[in-house]
């Protein structure tokens, strides 16, 4: 049922780096200044066609991206690439470090950290106006917990030692960003898609298994950051029933315990699982998605679309059909989950295809590159730009 035991094999995956393919089509650079032309044509201005962050704007919500670090120039999604800032600058309001403030990546031993990616990804967001989202506190999968705390002593009263290292963790990192980080993904993918249980690791199995580091996580978090946005993220998308349903027990048991949850981060990781036209598949999917996220709101929920990337794995045929089926696939989640007054924030993972995670997570099996991103590898916007655009458009205003 569910197409995600992709996500078990993360341990060890590393960062993104995929085979050069040109420089990206910046664009817009002014060559040499010519001579002065004695009757002079007029420049052809490109038919202004609405970009997403105009339709975002215009509904009063917000889009954003992951985005990386690297060193100036590098040929990577970040902001020291300056074709793929170019494209953060046009379009997103949000930006989300893909790795570099996760405890596993920046913690080398107990208390230890090395924010220096972090602080350099955050100076770049401010200095362009943007807001960057915090991912991730805590990544409830053992292998995503930092490599010393996998094999971690927990001594004669476990329950005590998890609970200190989670909480001086999690105290530790939100003091270092502060208010400038308004919006964070405390929890992220605690419940496991083949039993719907909260997944076990060295730190549940000190508590005995039941959800208190997870509440304690959010609660640390609401002392430090009173009026910060708190989120659960997670991956559950309109085929996993099994991962749905125990992600919505989750949630029901933060609101009974009062944990301090706001919003359920809907990551969007989405594919092709199934046979048919695109938008066959999506129809059939989407009353059994729009029942559950009924559920969700009901609870008092916000929703966010935290990692969005639509994956042509599955789809055969030419660019050309699997970019349009991208984009129908695609243009259904989005009027789903936008249809919900209470999402207000859309981010993609990535702009890029051509820096996509999924080209080394999940390759497609003829070995071409995949096309899950609104911009080719050119830089060059794809159907599912205009289909996010379109989204938008549709949508209802925002308060
Ligand atoms: C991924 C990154 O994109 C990769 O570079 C890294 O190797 C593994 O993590 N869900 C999440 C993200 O919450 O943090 C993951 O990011 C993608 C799936």
């Amino acid at each position: 049922m569910t197409a995600f035991t992709r996500r078990d094999a993360l341990a060890g995956l590393s960062l993104l780096g995929l085979a050069a393919c040109g420089d990206g089509g910046g664009g817009g650079a002014p060559g040499p200044a010519p001579l002065p032309s004695p009757s002079p044509t007029p420049t052809p201005t490109p038919t202004p066609s609405a970009t997403i962050s105009s339709a975002a704007a215009a509904k009063r919500m917000r889009f954003g991206s992951t985005f990386a670090w690297s060193a100036a120039g590098a040929d990577a999604g970040s902001f020291a690439n300056p074709a793929y800032a170019a494209l953060l600058e046009r379009d997103c309001q949000l930006l989300v470090p893909e790795n570099e403030m996760k405890w596993e990546y920046q913690s080398s031993a107990e208390g230890v950290y090395d924010w220096t990616r972090a602080d350099a990804m955050l100076a770049y967001a401010e200095s362009k106006g943007m807001e960057m989202r915090g991912h991730t506190l805590l990544w409830y999968i053992q292998e995503r917990l930092p490599a010393w705390l996998r094999t971690y002593d927990m001594g004669l009263n476990p329950r005590a030692t998890a609970e200190r290292l989670v909480r001086s963790h999690v105290e530790a990192t939100t003091r270092h960003f502060g208010n400038r980080i308004k919006s964070w993904d405390v929890v992220n993918e605690a419940v496991d898609p083949a039993t719907g249980q909260v997944r076990s690791n060295i730190l549940h199995t000190a508590v005995g298994g039941d959800t208190s580091i997870l509440d304690l996580a959010f609660r640390t978090a609401r002392a430090e950051l009173p009026t910060a946005e708190l989120v659960y993220n997670d991956y559950m998308d309109w085929g996993s029933t099994t991962h749905r349903n125990g992600v919505l027990t989750l949630l029901q048991g933060f609101r009974s315990r009062n944990v301090p949850v706001d919003t359920l981060g809907i990551q969007s990781h989405i594919g092709f699982y199934s046979s048919g036209t695109a938008q066959s598949i999506a129809d059939a999917q989407i009353p059994g998605m729009r029942a559950w996220l009924d559920q969700v709101v009901a609870l008092g929920y916000k929703l966010k679309i935290t990692e969005f990337d639509v994956s042509d794995r599955n789809r055969t045929g030419t660019i050309a059909q699997r970019d349009q089926d991208v984009a129908v696939y695609g243009r259904a989640w989005l009027d789903l989950l936008m249809s919900y007054p209470a999402l207000t924030d859309v981010l993609v993972w990535g702009m890029n295809d051509k820096y996509s995670w999924l080209q080394t997570f999940s390759p497609r099996p003829d070995g071409l590159p995949l096309r899950p991103l609104p911009y080719d590898a050119n830089a060059s916007p794809k159907p599912l730009y205009d289909a996010i655009v379109a989204a938008f458009q549709a949508t209802t205003a925002r308060p």
